[in-house]
């Protein structure tokens, strides 16, 4: 096999930290498993690149990525930049620059950990959120006008197309249909905006005919946060829109035990471009350049990422390294409850993906 040749762009703030880390867990994984190499290429992009260049990534910075096979990322957003400069001229523009339009997000509480949430409901959940990532609410598309002036006006304009919901719906179908519940719930707020979230059901309805051994429900976002708390259980796969799935996905986060283990992937299930995969969690300003930063949330996206590149057993190998950690609850980060370093968590990661320590 030749080696799967990744870009890594680390970012900002804790975003390089979790994300050397998670390179060293693959190098763990490349030794371990016969045929597995990769191909790495850092990338400098992010706020000290913009302070430098003017810009968060070179102008051909996307021609540059379209060779390899996965972008691993880390985060991006600094305390000095403002966010809407940082994430669309980095992380927004990749996601749309390359199609990415299927934003996956697991969640699970990993064994050993206590998540908000009594242990009986916490252990029941098992997610995946299907976020549509390429229009809706954060298509970018409004203006600003009579800046300044007491009559100054915003918009953003949220934009559903047919064509955007349908391969979104066709995909949550498919993630739903993959696993062993075969359920889907599809989140919608067709009951407060009567236009764009209308033309979300529509046309998920009908593509949801194409898939009778699904079973289907919906719910109204705010009606969603309730269930996801009270009754865990009872959700399998989520499909939502841009804005509902981003907010949905960090109360899940959460219900999963920390911000710093949730694992996202950027996909464009065409396979055109490459995908990106990134930990859920920001560049997190309160603790970067202390060494503290979990990484597990870049390890999950590292399994996430090898199991987009057909490396399934690798991919597993990972988790259940990431598992055993958890569940012997030796070695964690302080947001975890812990007192463990970064180094120290992937030293551990690393201790059972080689075999140490049992
Ligand atoms: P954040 O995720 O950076 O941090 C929220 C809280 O969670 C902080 O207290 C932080 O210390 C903690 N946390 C996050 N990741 C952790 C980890 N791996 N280990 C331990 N603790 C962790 O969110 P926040 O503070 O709202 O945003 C900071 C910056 O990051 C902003 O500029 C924001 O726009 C940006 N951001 C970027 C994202 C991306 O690149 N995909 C996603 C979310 C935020
Ligand atoms: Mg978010």
């Amino acid at each position: 096999m030749p080696a799967h040749r990744i870009a890594v762009i680390g970012g900002d703030g804790i975003g390089p930290e979790v994300v050397e880390a998670g390179l060293r867990v693959l190098d763990a994984l490349a030794g371990a498993e016969p045929g597995l190499s990769f191909d790495f290429t850092r990338f400098d992009w992010g706020s000290d690149y913009y302070r430098r260049n003017g810009c968060m990534m070179p102008e051909d910075g996307l021609a540059r990525l379209e060779a390899f096979n996965a972008i691993y990322f880390g985060a991006v957003g600094d305390p000095e930049l403002p966010d809407d400069i940082t994430l669309w001229g980095l992380r927004l523009a990749i996601c749309q620059g390359f199609d990415q339009y299927a934003n996956v997000r697991p969640t699970r509480l990993l064994p050993g950990l206590k998540g908000p949430l009594r242990p009986e409901l916490g252990a029941a959940i098992d997610w995946v959120i299907v976020r549509e990532n390429s229009e809706g609410e954060y298509a970018g598309v409004g203006g600003r006008a009579h800046r300044g002036l007491p009559i100054e006006v915003g918009m953003d304009v949220a934009v559903f197309t047919r064509a955007g919901i349908e391969r979104i719906a066709r995909f949550a179908c498919g993630v739903a249909m993959s696993r062993p519940r075969q359920l889907l719930t599809v989140v919608t707020k067709s009951n407060a905006q009567r236009h764009g979230m209308v033309l979300w059901d529509t046309v998920v309805r009908e593509v949801i005919r194409d898939y009778p051994d699904l079973t289907v429900d919906w719910m109204l976002v705010d009606a969603m946060t309730q269930r996801m708390v009270n009754k865990p259980g009872t959700i399998d796969t989520v499909l939502a829109t841009n804005l509902h799935a981003d907010i949905l996905s960090d109360l899940a986060a959460a219900l999963g035990g920390s911000l710093g283990i949730g694992a996202t992937a950027n996909i464009d299930p065409s396979r055109h471009r490459p995908s990106m995969f990134e930990p859920i969690h920001g560049s997190a300003f309160d603790i970067m350049g202390k060494g503290i930063a979990n990484p597990l949330g870049s390890f999950w996206t590292a399994s996430l990422m090898l199991d987009h590149l057909g490396e399934k057993s690798a991919a597993r190998r990972l988790m259940s390294a990431i598992e055993v950690v958890t569940d012997r609850g030796e070695v964690l980060s302080p947001d975890l409850g812990g007192t463990a370093d970064t180094k120290a968590v992937t030293d551990a990661v690393i201790g059972v993906i080689k075999g140490e320590n049992g």
